[in-house]
């Protein structure tokens, strides 16, 4: 019995059936880059090195989480930051949604503010809600705070992750982390914000201590994006969901180096490293630039024009509006060709929404949508 079912004591009939996993001996164990050719065959690692793929490779942002039964239901009574540290429940979560739809990737089921819980942070998810600081990071003293994670804070994500690869066999692991900015904008409002009003203040009002806390919020992401890579992730995306609110020349500025340091400092594993913002229209060259090999793009700019935008020599990522879930199976459908018609000639493509899956959409509508795209680019 697989060891996800196992554990959990859900019984295998209870689960849909597990996907073929590679043959034994081929099979990666923890601490190992998996490096199977199927694995490295797949079609989401092909699009994402620009090279011709079987059929559109598809993932979902927030592909895990209470679009689905099966998650809710082990997920009950046990809060998100504690189901993000137990190995089991995460190997379990982030199958889900690859038995489920049979997206060509699987995400590591965790949340961009786990690092700095690891090194101490007093931070809570509060439902409904999102990630909550007990004492914002304002001023230069607080940075002694953020100190730098080692392997060893986040065992349990090697643990998991483990665990995963020699599950999903030949199904790539996507490992993430949150970017600097994103990050900083938590730390700094102390929860989520619509206007970051106290994020800007500090980056506009003391630049040094701004760039000195991004300069820190980058050691500890590079550290965490390694420990994922090392333990088997296969590619990486680096979550900058907020970055949209700022100017292209304060991107430039004030958050691009942060960025750049995180990619630079994971190039060395030779795995694809994604970029993602949400409203970033306008930063979607120089978010390539930080060193990105895929650029995300939401739904607001339509993938020919991101590629004139993003320029030769990167994939992108995207880009249905997940709100168009909510619709027709036939506005699906023609929403999708859009999608798929602007894609036609990049570089490589992986499909994917334009942000996270919403809570309340309908779980069959995502695998009516994999089922979809796969027939239709299918060569
Ligand atoms: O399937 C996946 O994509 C992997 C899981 C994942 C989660 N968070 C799980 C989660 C990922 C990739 C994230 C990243 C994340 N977390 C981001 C970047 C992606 C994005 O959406 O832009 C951000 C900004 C966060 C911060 C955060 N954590 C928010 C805004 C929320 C939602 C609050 C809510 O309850 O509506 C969370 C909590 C969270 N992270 C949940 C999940 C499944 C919901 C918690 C629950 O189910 O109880």
């Amino acid at each position: 019995m697989p060891a996800h079912a196992k554990i959990l004591g859900v019984s295998a009939n209870d689960l849909p059936p597990a996907r073929s996993t590679s043959p034994a001996g081929d099979a990666p164990s923890a601490g190992q880059q998996p490096t199977t050719d199927a694995l490295r065959d797949s079609a989401f690692l092909k699009a994402c090195r620009r090279e011709p793929v079987p059929h559109t490779p598809v993932w979902f942002m927030r592909q895990a989480g209470r679009s689905l039964p099966e998650y809710l239901k082990v997920r009950e009574g046990i809060p998100m930051l504690e189901s993000c540290m137990r190995p089991d429940l995460v190997t379990e979560i982030t199958l889900q949604p690859v038995r489920r739809h049979k997206v060509d990737a699987a995400i590591y089921f965790s949340d961009i503010v786990v690092p700095l819980k690891a090194i101490g942070i007093d931070l809570d998810i509060k439902p409904g809600v999102g990630p909550v600081v007990a004492e914002p990071i304002r001023r230069r003293e607080d940075l002694a705070r953020l100190r730098d994670l080692t392997p060893e804070d986040v065992s349990y994500v090697t643990e998991a992750i483990g665990m995963l690869t020699g599950e999903l066999g030949a199904t790539p692991l996507i490992g993430f982390a949150g970017a600097p900015f994103t990050l900083a904008s938590y730390l700094v409002e102390g929860g989520p914000s619509r206007n970051h009003e106290h994020t800007k203040a500090l980056m506009y009002g003391d630049p040094q201590l701004w760039a000195d806390l991004l300069d820190r919020l980058a050691e500890i992401t590079a550290a965490f994006l390694k420990v994922q890579i090392e333990a088997g992730a296969s590619a990486v995306q680096l979550f900058d969901s907020w970055v949209g609110a700022l100017s292209p020349a304060d991107y430039r500025r004030s958050v691009m180096p942060a960025s750049t340091k995180v990619f630079a400092a994971v190039e060395e594993y030779g795995v694809p490293r994604i970029h993602f913002g949400v409203g970033t229209g306008e930063l979607l060259g120089a978010m390539g630039e930080a060193g990105a090999d895929v650029v995300g793009v939401d739904w607001r700019v339509p993938l020919d024009e991101a590629a004139r935008r993003v320029g030769p020599g990167k994939a992108l990522q995207g880009n249905l509006d997940p709100a168009v879930l909510f619709s027709t199976r036939e506005a699906v459908e023609a929403k999708t060709r859009e999608v798929l018609d602007a894609a036609r000639g990049l570089e490589g493509h992986v499909f994917n929404l334009g942000h996270g899956v919403l809570p309340t959409t309908d779980p069959d509508a995502l695998t009516r949508l994999v089922e979809y795209v796969h027939t239709s680019t299918a060569r």
